[in-house]
């Protein structure tokens, strides 16, 4: 491993590699620490086979400090032709042993704090899927909801590839999570601050300015609204939108790290790098 000297760790994130795209295989290629002590946080969607999310994996945890994923939609689906075909809680399972395997830190282990610059802050990496709560407007139920975004022509692949069994649904996996993981930030050290790091946002927010307002659906969930106050947020990470910004609620610093498809980065030209610096804090910038 080859770093610059004389430059203290950093707290990195990046999201959404999608290294199914040639083009974002070499991107992922070019990631590098800026020094030995750098730590990168993976929001999810690295891809969808199990090869190559192990590729990605082996690869950043050779080169960061110290690795942390959650996982995103589409590591969870079971697509065809995959060496592994496991479903739901099994497939994710199965990807945290990968992880173990690797040295790379999962929601699954106990949380990191973060000792470098800007610390100490807890490192909280969350898996909490959606509830089909972030409704469109006009409707009460997941399936009011549903059929609303199905007549927009608006429906995620994860509604045929992402399997939640044993749960009978994926919101009904994704209660189950929100409320384990409810408890574990809960039993944190109540005097650190926390970075939350999940795939998905955890407020709404965000969602406003997607192309397809009933994409919202697949995107979080309402019972995680006030998540960054309560459990003392320095910073929020996440991506699934593909919308690289920053933004603040209730004060609290919220990254969107996506990469994304070549065909969303070359038209915007990835303006917002490929690494986001989470910690120390750096410079605001707007959006
Ligand atoms: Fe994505
Ligand atoms: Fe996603």
């Amino acid at each position: 491993m080859t770093a610059a000297r004389g430059r203290a760790g950093r707290l990195l994130a990046t999201s959404d590699l999608h290294v199914a795209y040639e083009e974002n295989r070499r991107i992922v290629a070019d990631l590098r620490p800026g020094s030995d002590d750098d730590w990168l946080l993976v929001a999810g969607d690295v891809g969808e086979r199990v090869d190559d999310i192990h590729w990605v994996l082996e690869l950043l945890a050779h080169r960061f400090a110290r690795v942390v994923w959650v996982p995103g939609n589409h590591e969870l689906w079971t697509p065809k032709r995959d060496s592994v075909d496991l479903r739901g809680v099994r497939r994710y399972e199965h990807l945290v042993d990968l992880c173990r395997g690797l040295g790379v830190l999962t929601p699954e282990d106990p949380y990191p704090v973060w000792e470098g610059e800007g610390g100490p802050v807890t490192i909280a990496p969350l898996f909490l899927l959606y509830d089909y709560t972030f409704r469109p407007d006009g409707t009460a139920s997941k399936e009011e909801a549903l059929s609303a975004a199905r007549e927009a022509g608006v429906v995620c692949t994860d509604e045929f590839l992402l399997h939640p069994d044993p749960y009978p649904s994926r919101d009904a996996w994704s209660r189950a999570r929100i409320e384990e993981t409810e408890r574990r930030l809960a039993a944190c050290d109540p005097s650190l601050p926390t970075v939350l790091v999940n795939h998905w946002p955890l407020v709404r927010e965000p969602t406003r300015v997607l192309r397809y307002p009933e994409f919202a659906l697949w995107c979080g969930s309402e019972r995680t609204a006030d998540w960054h106050v309560r459990f003392r947020a320095a910073a929020v990470v996440y991506g699934h939108l593909h919308i690289p910004r920053t933004t603040w609620h209730d004060g609290v610093r919220f990254e969107e790290v996506s990469v994304g498809y070549p065909r969303e980065w070359r038209q915007y030209g990835l303006r917002r790098g490929t690494l986001r610096q989470i910690l120390p804090a750096p410079e605001p910038v707007s959006d």
